[in-house]
């Protein structure tokens, strides 16, 4: 069956034949693989800086964004049928015994660094044919979001930054008069930074769990992304033309700001005008060095303010599961702007073009099988 892959000691990027899975175990599925997603992730690892094959082989399979059809199930599987639509898991646990987290299948806080991920660490990914794989990693989606339903791992990200905020924001005892249970950002102000495929899928969590939303990014209006941040009913606003000081103005007090966008140099300025008892959320994983300003003045208003600054990777079977059901309110709510985010959809003999960048847009998606 054909495969995308990237062979990292020669440096090439190619269209092959890998050799098609078959169920071994009685908890196992069998995929047939719909649609994969291209990120910055993927992008990266066709630059060959990282990207780990599996033991034995000199190539690693890409694609870690899918979505899958059931196409047939080992004699134990209990929740799955053929037909169903899946998401699969990427990270997978360690084999440390010691490993609380893996213990307990939460491999997104891994303690050993030793788990593999499908289509980036040690584990060939979904840009293929057939996959077989075992039950439990597998989340199952409704047939209505068939369309969309390759935004879920993406979405995953801010989903669990989401699960964290509302943990962390229990030591203030008291909750937001007049906000729903659905939507504790209620009367809260979120500042977003950047608006790639992470910062607007998180732009869309934050706007339905309640809060007041803002995207800070670069592009100039008028533009499609500002365009698509407008029409769901966030404001957008571009650190070209506004200084952050004059965000900060026109913002107010900011409770919330979940970064997106990779680079440290706008992230920390922004640090240094985070609210009384807010909470600051780093997703983006910087690629080049950039200066930072972990000066005392930051700590000192990190304290002073009862600030919360934390990093999130990855995400466990909880954010999942608010992604699916968030996914859902969003085809419901912004049709069109849901849509957009996938800009193109190509075939696997153009999967080479995405993973080099060649499209523009916000997300190219690959479509292995109609
Ligand atoms: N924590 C995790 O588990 C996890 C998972 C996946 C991805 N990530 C990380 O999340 C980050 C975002 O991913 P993505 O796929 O959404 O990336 P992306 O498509 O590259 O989007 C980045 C956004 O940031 C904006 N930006 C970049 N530099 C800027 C600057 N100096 N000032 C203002 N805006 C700037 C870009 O503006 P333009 O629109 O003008 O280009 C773009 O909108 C990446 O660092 C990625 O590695 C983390
Ligand atoms: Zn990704
Ligand atoms: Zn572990």
């Amino acid at each position: 069956m054909r495969a995308i892959a990237i062979f990292p000691k020669e440096k090439s990027i190619k269209l092959i034949e890998h050799e098609a899975p078959h169920i071994t175990s009685p908890t196992q599925v069998k995929l047939r693989m719909l649609e994969v997603g291209v990120c910055g992730t993927d992008k990266e690892i066709c630059t060959f800086r990282f990207g780990a094959p599996p033991p034995g082989y000199n190539y690693l399979v890409l694609g870690h964004e899918a979505l899958g059809e059931v196409v047939e199930v080992g004699t134990g599987v209990q929740r799955l049928k053929p037909g169903d639509l899946v998401i699969p898991t990427v990270r997978r646990p360690c084999s440390d015994s010691n490993c609380r987290a893996c213990a307990v299948a939460r491999q997104d806080f891994c303690f050993t660094g030793e788990y593999t991920e499908y289509g980036i660490k040690s584990q060939h990914g979904y840009m293929t044919e057939f996959v077989v794989d075992d039950e439990q990693f597998m989340h199952p989606v409704p047939q209505e979001l068939r369309n969309v339903a390759v935004l879920t791992e993406p979405l995953t990200i801010a989903e669990k930054a989401l699960l964290q905020v509302w943990a962390m924001q229990q030591r203030l005892p008291w909750q937001m008069p007049d906000a729903p249970a659905d939507q504790p950002g209620k009367g809260l102000k979120a500042v977003v930074l950047g608006a790639g495929p992470i910062s607007l899928l998180g732009s869309m969590a934050l706007i339905v769990a309640g809060f007041d939303t803002y995207v800070y990014s670069r592009s100039v209006p008028p533009h499609p992304k500002a365009e698509l941040v407008q029409s769901i009913g966030a404001t957008y606003i571009s650190s070209k033309t506004t200084s952050v000081e004059d965000m900060v103005k026109q913002v107010g007090n900011i409770d919330l700001v979940y970064e997106g966008l990779g680079g440290s140099t706008l992230p920390f300025e922004v640090m240094n005008h985070l609210g009384r008892n807010a909470i600051f959320a780093f997703t983006g994983v910087p690629t080049f060095t950039t200066s930072t300003q972990a000066t005392d003045q930051l700590m000192s208003r990190l304290v002073g303010k009862n600030q919360v600054v934390f990093g999130t990777v990855n995400a466990g079977n909880d954010a999942f599961a608010a992604a699916i059901r968030d996914l859902h309110i969003f085809t419901q709510r912004w049709p069109a702007a849901v849509r957009s985010l996938i800009s193109q959809r190509v075939s696997m003999e153009n999967a080479q073009d995405a993973l080099l960048g060649k499209y523009g847009g916000i997300k190219t998606v690959v479509t292995i099988a109609e």
